[in-house]
């Protein structure tokens, strides 16, 4: 997940073109041989020289050519050839992403896929999982509502936003620390207790090798990780009263036993499977875990970006500027925690790094829960998982989410707070340096800031990490043209994208 690969090689603002990126020689070889201008076929074709060329030019047009280009200054210095390609859209460093195999589905698949999309499951009859995690939609919400509604009649509110479905096929276990297949004599308690004692190194996007290492919180499912399998996670809404509320595990396995796709539990398990309902639920669970991991639909890795990274597409200048800030610690510094570079063995960024952050996103009084004031989603530490409870350095940390197809999405954040990306990238903008734009004002016109957590808990939220590093009146980190660009850079994240033809 990592820009481990030559962490000390990499100028200070480097990666921003890209792992690797050693100079003009380095950036225009693959690891197979062939130079990557070779790669890039059609109208943006510039050959090697012509690219030395405008290195003489840019040496004489100097500063007044930095300033008006989209990469850093920097890097126009240090990389001219990387820097100029990087000016026309054209990734300087392009890789073979290694995406998952597509095999024929399994039967095990096929049961689950049916599974997912059953209705009958539900107590009101009309909620799937596809009802709340749309196909059409990533995988995500089907509307803009901060949660949506379950229960036998449609009328009860869920708490939090549905996440997507999509890239979770390698997410890795909850643990406190990089998970350690190695020992598994640490408990989570033990493991807290380390993670409070040992230093946190600040995130950025140019260092994502040294956090990786941070004790703290990372992996599991749901926006508190307190499920660690697909499988185990599917049981959940499947009975939750707010959701699909399927009753018992008995009522549930009735419900399979007279499903039109029985038989596929007969050919897979055997008859017996009939006669033993928890067991039949586990396994209608495992199977729709591996639907998810089969079906190629959940992580297709199809998106500009991964084109670009391939060296197939090229970037508007929006986006490359969008790109370059989302990188930059002394601006957007995004990629500290949404990593967007391929790992060492070429896999594709998942733009997370599958830690816990507390972001205080402002409390959402759309929420019916919300309307008691003294409840609190405080996300590790509870109400929704109870293991944590007494943990309270974690309470308001949530996972940090993938932004693969966040383009798709209207509603964002745990609680569903924001509707569009513009909302979003406000808020990571104005939190410390204008908190007025963000947070409401009280009955006393007192604004207030952090509002969605418990004053005791403040100490927890990130005011270290880049743009959360910047004090009330301080320059913001992103001018207005700077969020559009990064908004531009979000949606070359959507899955699906055409390349024209020859590419
Ligand atoms: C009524 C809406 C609803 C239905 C129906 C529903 N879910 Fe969800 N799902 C959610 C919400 C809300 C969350 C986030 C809950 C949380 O974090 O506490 C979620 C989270 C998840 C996650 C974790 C994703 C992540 O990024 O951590 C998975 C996996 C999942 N659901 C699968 C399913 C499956 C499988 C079904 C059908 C058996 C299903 N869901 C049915 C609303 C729903
Ligand atoms: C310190 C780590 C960190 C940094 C830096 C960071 N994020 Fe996030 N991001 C998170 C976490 C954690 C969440 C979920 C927080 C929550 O729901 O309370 C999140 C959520 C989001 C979401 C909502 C996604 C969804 O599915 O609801 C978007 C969009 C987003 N981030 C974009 C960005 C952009 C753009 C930047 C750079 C300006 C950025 N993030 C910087 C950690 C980070």
């Amino acid at each position: 997940m990592s820009r481990s690969g030559n962490p000390g090689a990499e100028p200070r603002r480097g990666s921003a073109l890209g792992p690797g990126s050693r100079g003009p020689g380095a950036s225009l070889r693959r690891a197979d041989g062939k130079s990557f201008t070779a790669l890039v076929r059609g109208p943006g074709r510039w050959p090697l020289i012509g690219a030395g060329l405008v290195l003489v030019l840019l040496i004489i047009a100097g500063a007044f050519t930095v300033m008006e280009s989209p990469v850093p200054a920097d890097q126009w210095l240090h990389q001219p050839v990387a820097s100029y390609l990087l000016s026309e859209g054209i990734n300087p460093n392009p890789v073979q992403l290694m995406r998952p195999p597509a095999l024929p589905f399994s039967t095990m698949a096929t049961l689950g896929q049916r599974i997912f999309f059953d209705t009958n499951l539900s107590s009101s009859g009309r909620l799937s999982c596809a009802s709340c995690h749309d196909p059409a939609r990533a995988y995500g919400p089907p509307n803009n509502l901060p949660a949506m509604f379950g229960g036998p009649d449609l009328t009860r509110q869920g708490v939090r936003a549905v996440p997507s479905l999509m890239y979770l096929e390698t997410q890795p276990n909850f643990s406190i620390g990089p998970d350690d297949p190695t020992n598994e004599t640490v408990n989570l308690t033990q493991a807290a207790a380390n993670g409070q004692n040992a230093a946190r190194t600040q995130k950025t996007a140019q260092d994502t090798a040294a956090t990786a290492a941070n004790l703290v919180p990372q992996g599991g499912l749901f926006w508190d990780g307190r499920a660690d399998t697909l499988q185990s996670q599917a049981f959940f809404p499947l009975l939750s009263p707010f959701e699909m509320d399927g009753g018992s595990i008995d009522a549930v396995a009735a419900k399979l036993r007279r499903a039109s796709y029985a038989t596929f539990f007969n050919q897979l398990f055997g008859p017996s499977i009939f006669a033993n309902p928890r067991l039949m639920v586990s396994e209608a669970m495992f199977a729709v875990a591996r639907y998810e991991i089969e079906d190629p639909a959940f992580h297709p890795y199809t998106s500009k970006y991964d084109y670009w990274l391939e060296g197939k597409a090229r970037l508007t200048p929006t986006e490359v500027h969008g790109y370059v800030l989302f990188n930059d610690p002394a601006k957007a510094d995004c990629g500290g925690c949404h990593l967007d570079q391929p790992t060492p063995d070429n896999l594709p960024p998942l733009f997370t790094d599958h830690q816990f952050e507390a972001l205080a996103v402002p409390r959402n009084p759309a929420l019916a829960v919300n309307r008691n004031p003294a409840y609190f989603d405080l996300g590790i530490c509870g109400p929704y998982r109870t293991d944590m409870a007494s943990q309270t350095q974690y309470c308001g940390l949530y996972l940090t989410p993938t932004l693969r197809n966040v383009a798709t999405r209207h509603v964002f954040f745990h609680n569903g707070i924001y509707h569009n990306l513009q909302q979003v990238m406000d808020f990571y903008d104005f939190r410390d340096v204008d908190p007025a734009k963000i947070y409401p004002r009280g009955p006393d016109g007192k604004m207030e800031k952090y509002n969605d957590i418990p004053a005791r808990y403040w100490a927890n939220v990130d005011i270290i990490d880049p743009p959360f590093d910047r004090k009330l009146g301080d320059k913001p980190a992103m001018s207005a043209t700077d969020e559009k660009d990064i908004i531009a850079f979000l949606q070359t994240l959507t899955d699906g994208y055409q390349l024209r033809a020859g590419h």
